[in-house]
């Protein structure tokens, strides 16, 4: 049997809900049967860490294991300290998704450069420093965006003339600089269709696309669905060229990303793209900590998606059980 981790915040007081009630508890009972053990951990001290270990029947205690492989899904930005101390403790166990590759993702200017840098193609950016009246004139339109942000906190639809705050709120409420990226035009009848595509690597190594999710707004530049957007799988409303080729360009976006010294760390990434009016997707940011995977898929069809959900959060533990074989 071969232990992993997860490293997150756990909900200590009460107890785990039951395993088979969420797709990660099924997914983790999945890879017992395999021979992976997965442990949530919140807690670690000397290389060792404690948290809930997966059993066929129930999330159990457990203190002070020791893991093979720690795959990092702490909020990292919420709690700095306390990660750089879970972190530090860990004593070298290798990380998943390592904080080095997650802060150039969170950089949303340095990672489009990145990507750009290894011919990956994104509507342009810049920050404030040029002359962005010019370069809105020459776009018509363009998205004014926190450079950390997430979940579509402080992103603004904005047109030549707008006066643009060279800082605005991010998901944390601190002010962040401005980014100012050329608007990808949404088809006709929407005001935006945002995909979101989880690619991961396999057992092997070998990068995966997950289903892409649709999120379609025909109000809302800002396409969310805390703001109201519908998600929908790709397949059912985007034809399956453009659902291929979303595939292919997430694949060669988390190839290109994992280009970096740690890049054989990267288990998985969500990547964002639009969809303009031929139907052709934009890339317009990643995200190294995908939340919800196809949760919304699920909630619209349980049992069509109950599978693909599953494998979708067992795999990135797979791969971190698969490549590393000795025991600390
Ligand atoms: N270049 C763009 N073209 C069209 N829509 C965009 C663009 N950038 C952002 N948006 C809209 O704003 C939303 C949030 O932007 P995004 O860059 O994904 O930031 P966040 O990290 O907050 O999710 C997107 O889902 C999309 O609806
Ligand atoms: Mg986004």
């Amino acid at each position: 049997m071969k232990r992993v981790a997860a490293l997150l915040v756990l909900d200590r007081t009460r107890p785990p809900p039951p395993i088979a009630s969420l797709p990660m508890g099924r997914a983790a009972v999945a890879l017992l049967r395999d021979g992976i053990e997965v442990i949530l951990a919140d807690q670690a001290s000397n290389g060792r860490v404690s948290g809930f270990v997966a059993t066929p029947t129930a999330w159990l205690p457990i203190q002070d294991a020791v893991v093979c492989g720690v795959y990092d899904r702490f909020p990292m930005p919420r709690f700095p300290q306390r990660h750089a101390q879970l972190v530090q403790q860990l004593h070298g166990i290798p990380l998943g998704n390592p904080v080095s590759l997650r802060a150039l993702s969170r950089d949303k200017l340095a990672s489009q450069r990145h990507l750009e840098a290894r011919g990956v193609v994104m509507p342009t950016v810049v920050d404030m420093t040029g002359d962005v009246q010019a370069m809105l004139r020459d776009w018509g339109v363009a998205f004014a965006k926190p450079q950390f942000g997430a979940v579509g906190v402080g992103v603004e639809r904005v047109v030549p003339g707008d006066d643009i705050a060279p800082t605005r709120p991010g998901a944390l409420g601190v002010h962040e600089p401005t980014l100012l990226q050329c608007a990808v035009r949404p088809p006709e009848g929407w005001a935006g269709i945002a995909t979101r595509t989880v690619v991961q690597r396999d057992a092997q190594g070998v990068w995966i696309a997950g289903p892409p999710v649709a999120r379609r707004s025909r109000i809302d530049a800002v396409v969310n669905v805390a703001r109201g957007a519908s998600a929908d799988a790709a397949e059912d409303v985007l034809p399956a060229q453009t659902v291929r080729a979303l595939q292919l360009t997430a694949i060669r976006c988390a190839q290109a990303l994992a280009d970096h010294p740690d890049g054989a760390d990267l288990l998985e990434l969500g990547v964002d793209a639009m969809i303009d009016p031929e139907l052709n997707p934009w890339v317009i940011e990643l995200n190294t900590r995908p939340w919800g995977r196809l949760s919304a898929l699920y909630a619209n069809d349980p049992e069509r998606w109950r599978q693909a959900h599953v494998d979708l959060c067992a795999r990135p533990f797979r791969y971190l059980a698969g490549r590393r074989t000795h025991i600390r």
